[in-house]
């Protein structure tokens, strides 16, 4: 007999560190191989973030925590321009990886302050990514109270262990909401370009014995319209004070379909997602990647050309609740993100 409160499925680490430095899951090579990088300097670490190895937003900020104490030892050994400067540049470096997910830049700014960078920066990280997966937790539990018994639901990108220190976001209230026995399916849209969806939450749930229906990202307006989804449950990048909040591109097209159907939108998010300076999605910067993410192999890319913004904006009146792990907030709007903010 399972402890409904002792929660399972808890088996994946995509960030790990030890006493020889960083190990990533690449996340590249997923579901193929599960293979861990072993990063060893600021550089290889920001070139990780690029290139995807290590992605979603409260995983890349929890690289990052830990590639700050990379930096601190690196700065301390490059005697040339003095340790602050050559500290700055190695956070300079990495907050250049990637623009959208803010935890990475939460991060960096929050590693500032720590006192005695070179002796303390290492259990600062460890509690970084202690508190990420605590925050998982604690959200499932908030998020899954919203599922009644027999609910459908449906994930867009991958939100789960991947993209955290563990446990998930939107996949850890599925994941406790499964646990609960309150959800019939579980949908996961595909996620193109990149196949998040199709490759690495498909991935998570198979290895967990989770069932999971995998969708193309086209076919949720018709399962909205026979009405067989209930809620759409998503992470996010960013939550801007308005609430308003940054997600995988694909996110917006999908509140709009919530909203003409009258299914339910769920975004979970730890405060580390908070985007203290986007007062709405108008001042987040939407990431642009290669082209040859979308063209198919065959084409000319010279010649041919293709737009690949990777993430957008949902406005906060299509969302039904934000779910953080210091509480829930129901139709979101700037004063209650401000009530929320006020009680960290
Ligand atoms: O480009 P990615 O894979 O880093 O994008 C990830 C997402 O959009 C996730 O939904 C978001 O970071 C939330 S992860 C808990």
């Amino acid at each position: 007999m399972i402890d409904s409160n002792t929660l399972i499925f808890d088996s994946i680490r995509p960030v790990l560190w030890r006493d020889d430095g960083l190990r990533l899951l690449d996340q590249r090579k997923l579901p193929d191989h599960e293979v861990y990088l072993h990063i060893s300097s600021t550089q290889a670490l920001c070139t990780a973030i690029k290139d995807m190895v290590v992605r979603g937003a409260p995983a890349i900020g929890i690289a990052a925590a830990y590639g700050v104490v990379i930096a601190a030892k690196e700065a301390s050994m490059d005697s040339t321009p003095g340790f602050e400067e050559a500290f700055q540049q190695r956070l300079d470096l990495l907050a250049s990886s990637r623009p959208t997910a803010i935890n990475l830049f939460n991060a960096l700014e929050a590693a500032k302050q720590v006192p005695d960078p070179t002796n303390n920066l290492l259990a600062w990280a460890n509690g970084w990514f202690n508190e990420d997966i605590a925050a998982n937790k604690s959200m499932s539990k908030l998020g899954a109270h919203y599922l009644k018994q027999g609910s459908r639901v449906l994930t867009h990108c991958n939100a789960g262990a991947l993209a955290t220190g563990g446990y998930g976001t939107a996949l850890g209230v599925i994941r406790t909401g499964f646990q609960q026995g309150v959800i019939d399916n579980i949908y996961a849209g595909e996620t193109r370009p990149w196949n998040q969806g199709s490759r690495l939450t498909l991935w998570e749930f198979h290895k967990e014995k989770i069932p999971v229906t995998l969708l193309a990202d086209s076919a949720a307006a018709t399962l909205m319209k026979k009405g067989e989804i209930d809620w759409i449950i998503v992470g996010a990048d960013s939550v801007c004070l308005n609430g308003d909040i940054v997600n995988k591109v694909g996110t917006y097209s999908l509140a709009v379909l919530a909203k003409y159907h009258g299914v339910k939108l769920m975004t979970v998010a730890p405060t580390t997602t908070i985007n203290f300076n986007a007062q709405s999605g108008e001042d987040v910067i939407i990431e642009s990647r290669s082209a040859e993410e979308i063209l198919p192999k065959c084409y000319n890319q010279t010649e041919v050309s293709a737009l690949n913004p990777v993430f957008d904006v949902t406005p906060a009146d299509l969302i039904t609740v934000i779910v953080t792990e210091k509480g829930v907030i129901e139709s979101p709007n700037a004063s209650k993100m401000q009530a929320l903010i006020n009680q960290r």
